[in-house]
């Protein structure tokens, strides 16, 4: 990556495996880690930041298995101006094809006053003989200095031109707490191209926060003043308001190549279903309004926009659903559209499925159009991440009944299986899910934390299929659970028997967390 042939080509170095993961309520387990990772690949990033792997046993493994499994991307692993970081990451990178070292410091007086304890001096002395001792294990060795924008530019330019020196390729310019806006790092970056003794012979970077909701436009700022590479996540993810979106940057850059005069090599197509499986894993729903990849980022409702659309699509869309890979014509079957159809339709949406999985997927399809009428493409979607659930079912439900209404006290009946064991419990609640939630803690002796609970409809009309997301806690460990069913309060009690499965996974060893 370092000597930049194209002048207009932006590298996409996506750290939702790093910056976002490392956020409240978004581990991910190592499966899902190289789900994640192959996906990215398939999107056409350019760098994947795959963990910090001095922080623990399992951020190493992460690291290491996806240097070794997941091809085409330069893989990247954070470190600290520390030696025993970059020792770590370097042998967490070996096995990679293409490795980068990331090790960062902080420029800021706040930064290294209060949480480095170091004198300018200090930092920039640790930080050159970092980026030697990362030059040792690989060519490719990106420095970033947290909180630009709130530092002394003199100092920067200082450390910059001695890490340059010293032999970084990639110089990270991170907005830590999206303070910036846009014209100012626009024009941080140009004074960084300008008067930094040697930085047009590495690429320069953005990594802006969103604290403002500004990360997207102070990417593209720093694109336009000559930065290369822009850090982002999928579905803006990340610390706090999270980091810029990558979809958003690039489709930012692509619908408005007339002005960015720049290219990226990002299979825009890719986006929608990358946006799809990092909230299913990581369970954080996107918000419906979200840019690009949010359920009415496509939706036209006012009559004058879907007479403007039928007349002409250019008149109220400025780029179309298919280019990101929404799906675009809301393709209706029933009953009667039989296997055939129903697979040439999944594999339409680009879901490809052996022998066996079609079979297994047909009969749940048709369990589904037995119950709605019309079953659209973002049903398909949601029903095959349900079966498709590669954890092992402990616990499975195999009853619920729930009795709800104004003057009654909602209760709930359950009966699930764990290892050809019925347990069956009732309970009540303030409410149907709450009663339906008691039935179960009582039935598997299992109390955990409900921390987050989401339930929205997958497509419109009340016969649609409703898709629960939780969040459960056992101490430390947060566990994801989602589910679907035309019935929201199954959805939510499967939803949460799935993470109890999540939960009890990981402590037989198949599913280790992040710590
Ligand atoms: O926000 C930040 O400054 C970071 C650095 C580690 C690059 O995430
Ligand atoms: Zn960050």
């Amino acid at each position: 990556m370092s000597g930049q042939t194209d002048p207009n080509r932006v590298y996409i170095f996506d750290t939702t495996l790093r910056d976002a993961e490392q956020s409240p309520g978004a581990s991910l387990n190592l499966n899902e880690k190289l789900e994640v990772a192959h996906q990215l690949a398939r999107l056409g990033v350019d760098i994947i930041e795959a963990g910090f792997p001095v922080s623990s046993k399992v951020q190493f493994d992460a690291v290491e298995r996806i240097s070794t499994e997941v091809a085409g991307p330069v893989i990247a692993a954070l470190a600290r101006t520390m030696a025993k970081d970059i020792e770590s990451a370097a042998r967490a990178l070996k096995p990679a094809a293409r490795s980068r070292i990331h090790t960062f410091t902080s420029s800021s007086p706040e930064h290294m006053k209060h949480m480095l304890r170091m004198t300018p001096a200090e930092v920039l002395a640790k930080a050159t003989e970092a980026v030697r001792l990362a030059r040792s294990f690989t060519p490719d060795v990106e420095f970033s200095a947290q909180d630009v924008p709130r530092s002394d530019m003199s100092f920067v330019r200082e450390l910059l031109a001695a890490v340059i020196e010293a032999g970084a390729t990639t110089l990270n310019i991170p907005d830590t707490v999206g303070y910036a806006i846009p014209t100012e790092y626009g024009e941080l970056i140009a004074d960084l191209k300008a008067n930094v003794p040697g930085i047009d012979k590495g690429i320069i970077s953005t990594h802006c926060h969103n604290d403002l909701g500004l990360a997207t436009a102070n990417s593209l700022a720093g694109v336009l003043n000559g930065a290369r590479q822009i850090e982002c996540t999928i579905n803006g993810l990340g610390e706090r308001a999270g980091n810029a979106s990558l979809e958003e940057v690039v489709m930012a850059m692509k619908v408005r190549k007339d002005l960015a005069k720049v290219d990226t090599a990002i299979v825009t197509r890719e986006l929608y279903p990358t946006s799809r499986l990092v909230s299913r894993l990581m369970g954080i729903p996107v918000q419906p309004n979200k840019a690009i990849v949010g359920a009415n980022a496509f939706a036209h409702e006012s009559g004058i926009h879907v007479d403007g659309l039928l007349k002409d699509r250019s008149t109220y869309e400025i780029m179309t659903p298919e280019s990101v890979g929404v799906p675009g014509s809301r393709m209706v079957l029933g009953r009667h559209s039989g296997r055939h159809g129903f697979k040439a339709r999944c594999s339409e949406l680009g879901i490809e499925l052996n022998d066996t999985q079609i079979q297994q997927a047909y009969e749940k399809f048709l369990e589904l159009a037995d119950k709605k009428k019309e079953v659209f493409d973002e049903d398909i979607v949601a029903l095959l991440e349900d079966e498709f659930e590669t954890i092992p079912q402990m616990f499975r439900l195999e009853f619920l009944q729930c009795a709800s209404g104004t003057g009654t006290i909602p209760s709930a009946t359950v009966r699930i299986s764990r290892e050809g064991e019925m347990l069956q419990e009732a309970a009540w609640g303030d409410g149907p899910v709450d009663a339906t939630y008691n039935a179960i803690r009582k039935a598997t002796g299992i109390d955990v934390k409900l921390e987050r609970y989401n339930i929205r409809a997958v497509t419109e009309s009340s016969e649609a299929l409703g898709e629960a997301i939780l969040h459960i806690r056992s101490g430390e460990k947060v566990y994801v659970g989602r589910a679907v069913s035309t019935d929201i309060i199954e959805a939510s009690a499967k939803a949460y028997i799935s993470a109890l499965n999540h939960m009890l996974a990981r402590s037989n060893g198949i599913n280790p967390q992040a710590d």
